[in-house]
């Protein structure tokens, strides 16, 4: 797995990890305390093949190895948002390390919107399957590092930004600085939200190091993935929204960007776990689990 270590600045900054989970373009992050070497595991992905239906731990299993191997121990288990490219890892995670999970508050609302495209009109509790739902503005503690909660809609209606010391994980807002920013076509995604979104990140300090949730190269000449810059290179040079662009001509480049995009092959796997902080539905009398798909709801793309 491909990984990069963003080493700590000084006081107030985390040690920031990322593992890149190929299969969907997905980064992962440990984030932990120099001081008192506590860690959040941030954005984990559950492994899950489409074709088979088979889920698996490896993602997660390694970024526990690397927990192990470092000395670091997890206290927070925390997602930005209810991924649809992916299934997240939450539970068994916590089954793992006992650490508490979180993730924004407003998932009730994306909740609403998923069990009606779903037909499973009470198919989902946050309350009962998060430990914390965070507002904007919350604040908790990593170890000795402060860490504040941004709502930063746009790609959903409810994702969060955690911003960690010097670092700020940014999920699905920017991509990386050449590759620009993420989609926002998603049930309740909004381009007009996540330009805010995109400002209200670009308001912290100059040098907060910004960390994004996916990364597809090759991009341009670029082969390696890639998933760190600082607020003032986005701001400079962010292929989107570098360099002062306006909201109608970036919603112009997103909504039209959007409507080429393929949806996501796990997409209506991954939200019905993923709004059950990454449990797969209950087991029916045979002891299976079983997804449920909605037939002709989404439109097809390219074609
Ligand atoms: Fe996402």
């Amino acid at each position: 797995m491909f990984t990069r270590t963003s080493p700590s600045t000084g006081p107030n900054s985390p040690r920031v990890d990322g593992f890149y989970e190929s299969d969907t373009g997905s980064v992962q992050y440990v984030v932990s305390d120099p001081e008192t070497k506590q860690a959040a595991l941030i954005d984990i992905v559950q492994d899950f093949d489409p074709a088979s239906g088979r889920t698996a731990y490896r993602s997660a299993q390694t970024a526990l190895d690397f927990v192990r191997d470092n000395g670091l121990e997890v206290v927070w288990i925390l997602d930005t948002h209810p991924h649809a490219d992916h299934l997240m890892a939450q539970s068994w995670l916590k089954q793992q390390t006992g650490a508490p999970t979180g993730i924004g508050e407003k998932v009730h609302e994306i909740a609403g919107l998923w069990s009606d495209i779903y037909n499973m009109p009470n198919g989902f509790d946050p309350d009962r399957d998060f430990d914390h739902l965070f507002s904007d503005g919350a604040k908790f503690k990593l170890g000795n590092l402060d860490v504040r909660v941004i709502l930063s809609p746009g790609h959903t209606l409810g994702s969060i930004t955690y911003v960690i010391g010097d670092a700020a994980l940014v999920h699905d807002t920017f991509m990386h600085v050449d590759a620009g920013t993420t989609r926002a076509d998603f049930p309740g995604g909004s381009s007009s939200e996540l330009y805010a979104s995109l400002q209200r990140i670009l308001d912290l300090p100059d040098d907060t190091r910004l960390f994004v949730g996916h990364d597809y190269p090759p991009v341009g000449d670029r082969k390696d993935p890639a998933w760190e810059a600082t607020v003032a290179d986005h701001r400079a040079n962010n292929k989107h929204i570098g360099g002062g662009v306006s909201e109608s001509e970036f919603r112009k480049l997103r909504d039209a960007r959007d409507a080429t995009l393929d949806l996501p092959d796990r997409m209506l796997h991954a939200l019905q776990v993923n709004l059950r902080g990454g449990r797969l539905p209950e087991p029916e009398g045979d002891g299976r689990s079983y997804f449920k798909i909605p037939a002709n709801h989404f439109t097809e793309r390219n074609t």
